[in-house]
């Protein structure tokens, strides 16, 4: 399990470091830490001066030594090395919202754009070339075909950033940058914004990335590549390592992704577990920026199917989970009987004949000293080659497949129970990944015949007409923290997902293999967000002047409903639902909200009235003034925890602007959940619009009993509908 997990992770799938590990100092007890110091009021030279004296008092001489970063341009705060005694009176300094230690984040299409029902003719605004999507990642692979300039101009003319290191931008990529604070490189590592590892490719490509025509891995799932936003335009942010994305170093990339004037920001990296929002380098980056009217969309991380598990918990930035799309690749294996059972893998290779198919634990190298218990788990050396030479081996466990390779196999069926099934990719050999059951149903055959084969198929496309589902790997709610607030946001397609990869990154761990390949199919929530952030790019490229939450609210509207088979997890799993990216671009109304409601929310949360002065930078309002504007935060969607056998009765103020029809009348329309004792009322219940722009409110109450034997999650929803458009929030009540 443990050697298993490990391959997925590094299989660029995601990175996953360990999450406890502050970076040590070599030489003394020091560690790298953020001292985040909210909005910043002061010019770089001012800031940066401010930083050193702090850092002085704290430390005395040796300040300068210790001093890793400086954010000075879009938020205000600096990193640095500091010991447990530092920190503490750091923590006490005027001025300071937070200090924590600098931990790791883990990084967590063609057929995907047209089964969202996006296809390569919708009508594109010409200002399409004037948007900058931000990527905050393992850096871009320029030379890719996804991102050549040809036929761009150059740069629009707010675009303030700048090409750095031994790399050089063009038309398409304007702009890249590369952040290490504790300039710790590893071999592989190319010291610029260059990518050796195809995360940062991969994501970039499937947001913007150019139409890239007979794209395909190995000759599977051809078809063209393309980013939501074709003709959009890429800046580059490299601050995941192959050591992993450390807080010090996203922070740098938030600061700088502002600066330079980005229009989208898209994250697919997070925290290992969800933290206070002030000591999350997301959290607190995706909210200066969007103080700079910049959306940030992120993954919402690979550790479901568990609940609470999502780490991006904060109400300004957009959430997304990652769900399967309607074809699936499978690989099938046909047995000497003539059954056929249909694996999991990213498999290129043709088998031409049937093989002899042994079972691994009755294949042990003895003289080496395993015995079959371990050698059926196909272990590096416990195969005796003399048996699996020429054959195909079933092996009771899953792992990269070396082993076997080595031990002169020409094919393996691995057997993988984990919640992590759809993240099975590339091998170097024939592999077919198959559920426990099945496994079982090939080893009876393996026993019931002297001369069994098998033969391992190529991995083809299939349509898989049932609804989307979520992967069992996307990180699911409640929300830790926040728990008025629903995360995942949305869902959109994260599975098997083909776009651009660099010649230099591997598709397997496996030493010496040098397969070179231009583009790569992988999974996760890594590879959701980025079509979030594409489609909220495209909704930019109609809508210039709407705000952060306005794209948000729009995209999380229209979403498709959506159900899971079991009903535990529910909108925890997906959010609003999956992704519909051409009624996202016309949702109707919005719910709006603006920098002010945020901060409100954050005093509703708790926070003192000295750090919102901080975070938001202006000292003339108090908590309590603010919360005296604000109640609730406009969200769009509404969450009620509930104890069981207790009478809940809530009500939520909410607020649409009409962006659809300047005449128009909404209906309230409640899809009451199926519980006896639940009631939701609206009031009032049609909205009369006069012109575009126009807010009106309108109150939802939810009056509840859930019995001992409900289910601990029923939804119902709100769906205000003019004939049109209809705006959908879904209304959770759940027993946390
Ligand atoms: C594309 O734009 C044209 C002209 O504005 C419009 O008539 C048509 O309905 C649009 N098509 C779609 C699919 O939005
Ligand atoms: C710059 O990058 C090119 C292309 O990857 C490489 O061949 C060259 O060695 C690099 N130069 C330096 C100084 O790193
Ligand atoms: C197989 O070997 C392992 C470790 O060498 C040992 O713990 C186990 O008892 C052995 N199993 C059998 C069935 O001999
Ligand atoms: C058994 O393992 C040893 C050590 O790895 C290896 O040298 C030997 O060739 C193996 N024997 C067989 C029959 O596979
Ligand atoms: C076993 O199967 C192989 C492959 O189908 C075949 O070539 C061979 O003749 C069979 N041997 C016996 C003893 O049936
Ligand atoms: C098709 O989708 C269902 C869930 O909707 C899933 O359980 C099943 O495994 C999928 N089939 C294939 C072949 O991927
Ligand atoms: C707010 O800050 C400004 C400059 O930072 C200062 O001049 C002003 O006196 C402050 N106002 C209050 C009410 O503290
Ligand atoms: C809801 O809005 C109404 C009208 O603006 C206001 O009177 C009421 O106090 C608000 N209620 C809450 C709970 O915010």
């Amino acid at each position: 399990m443990k050697n298993h997990l490990s391959f997925i992770y590094s299989c660029c799938v995601l990175l996953l470091l360990s999450a406890s590990s502050i970076q040590a100092d070599p030489d003394d007890n020091r560690n790298v830490y953020v001292v985040y110091m909210g909005h910043n009021t002061q010019d770089h030279t001012s800031a940066s001066s401010l930083h050193l004296s702090m850092l002085k008092q704290v430390i005395g001489r040796d300040a300068e030594k210790h001093l890793l970063q400086r954010y000075t341009k879009s938020f205000h705060g600096f990193s640095a090395r500091l010991t447990e005694e530092e920190v503490k009176v750091f923590k006490g300094m005027n001025g300071v919202v937070s200090v924590f230690p600098s931990r790791n984040n883990k990084l967590a299409t063609t057929s995907s754009w047209d089964f969202l029902g996006f296809p390569l003719t919708v009508n594109r605004s010409t200002t399409e070339s004037d948007i900058i999507i931000g990527v905050i990642d393992t850096g871009i692979w320029p030379e890719s075909p996804s991102f050549t300039d040809m036929g761009y101009g150059p740069p629009p003319p707010k675009w303030k950033g700048i090409c750095e290191g031994n790399f050089s931008c063009n038309n398409k990529i304007i702009g890249a940058r590369y952040f290490k604070a504790d300039g710790r490189y590893d071999p592989q590592d190319f010291q610029s914004p260059r990518d050796s590892d195809g995360h940062g490719t991969h994501t970039a490509s499937t947001a913007a990335g150019n139409i890239v025509r007979n794209a395909n891995l190995l000759g599977l799932h051809t078809g063209t590549a393309r980013g939501g936003v074709p003709r959009a335009r890429i800046s580059v942010y490299k601050a995941c390592w192959t050591n992993g994305c450390q807080d010090a170093d996203v922070l740098s990339a938030f600061d700088a992704a502002i600066a330079d004037g980005v229009d989208i920001i898209t994250v697919s990296a997070g925290a290992a577990f969800a933290r206070e929002i002030f000591q999350d380098s997301s959290s607190i980056g995706a909210f200066h920026a969007m103080k700079n009217g910049i959306l940030t969309v992120q993954s919402a991380s690979n550790n479901g199917p568990s609940p609470q598990t999502t780490s991006s918990i904060a109400p300004w930035v957009l959430s997304v989970a990652a769900g399967s799309k309607n074809t699936d690749l499978i690989t099938p294996v046909r047995l000497g009987n003539g059954l056929v059972i249909n694996g999991f893998s990213t498999n290129p290779f043709e088998l031409d004949k049937m093989y002899h198919l042994i079972y691994a634990g009755d294949a042990p190298n003895i003289t080496a000293g395993f015995n079959s218990s371990r050698s059926r788990l196909c272990i590096k050396d416990s195969l005796d080659k003399n048996l699996v030479k020429g054959k195909i081996v079933l092996c009771d466990g899953s792992n990269n497949g070396e082993s076997v390779m080595l031990a002169g196999a020409v094919g393996c069926i691995m057997t993988y129970a984990g919640p992590f099934f759809e993240l099975m990719n590339s091998y170097t050999f024939p592999v077919s990944v198959v559920k426990p059951d099945q496994a079982k149903s090939i080893a009876r055959y393996i026993r019931s015949t002297r001369n069994a084969t098998a033969v391992i198929m190529k991995s083809e496309d299939v349509k898989n007409a049932s609804a989307p589902y979520v992967a069992s790997f996307s990180s699911r709610g409640p929300n830790p923290i926040h728990r008025s607030i629903l995360k995942p946001d949305l869902t959109a397609p994260g599975v098997k997902i083909l776009a651009a990869w660099p010649p230099v990154a591997p598709i397997t761990q496996v030493e010496g293999d040098s397969r070179v390949v231009p583009f790569n199919m992988i999974s996760g929530t890594s590879m959701a967000c980025p079509h979030v952030s594409g489609i909220a790019a495209y909704i930019k490229t109609f809508n210039p002047s709407w705000s952060p939450a306005a794209i948000k609210s729009a995209l999380m509207t229209t979403a498709s409903p959506m159900s899971t088979l079991v009903n535990s997890d529910a909108e925890f799993a997906y959010g609003a639902g999956y992704l519909n990216p051409l009624k996202a671009v016309r949702p109707g109304l919005v719910y709006d909200a603006g920098e002010i409601d945020y901060v409100s929310f954050l005093c509703q949360e708790g926070y003192s009235t000295e750090d919102i002065i901080s975070i938001f930078g202006d000292n003339t309002s108090s908590c309590s003034q603010l919360m005296e504007q604000t109640k609730v935060l406009n969200y769009p969607t509404f969450v009620i925890p509930a104890l069981r056998s207790q009478p809940i009765r809530v009500s939520f103020n909410r607020t649409v602007t009409n962006v659809g029809s300047a005449t128009s009348t909404y209906r309230a329309m409640i899809t009451q959940p199926h519980v006896s004792g639940l009631q939701i009322v609206v009031e009032p219940d049609v909205l009369q619009f006069k012109e575009i722009g126009q807010k009106l409110s309108f109150k939802l109450s939810v009056q509840a009993i859930l019995r001992v034997l409900d289910e601990p999650i029923v939804s119902g929803a709100l769906t205000w509908d003019d004939g049109v458009h209809q705006v959908r929030s879904p209304i959770v009540v759940h027993v946390p």
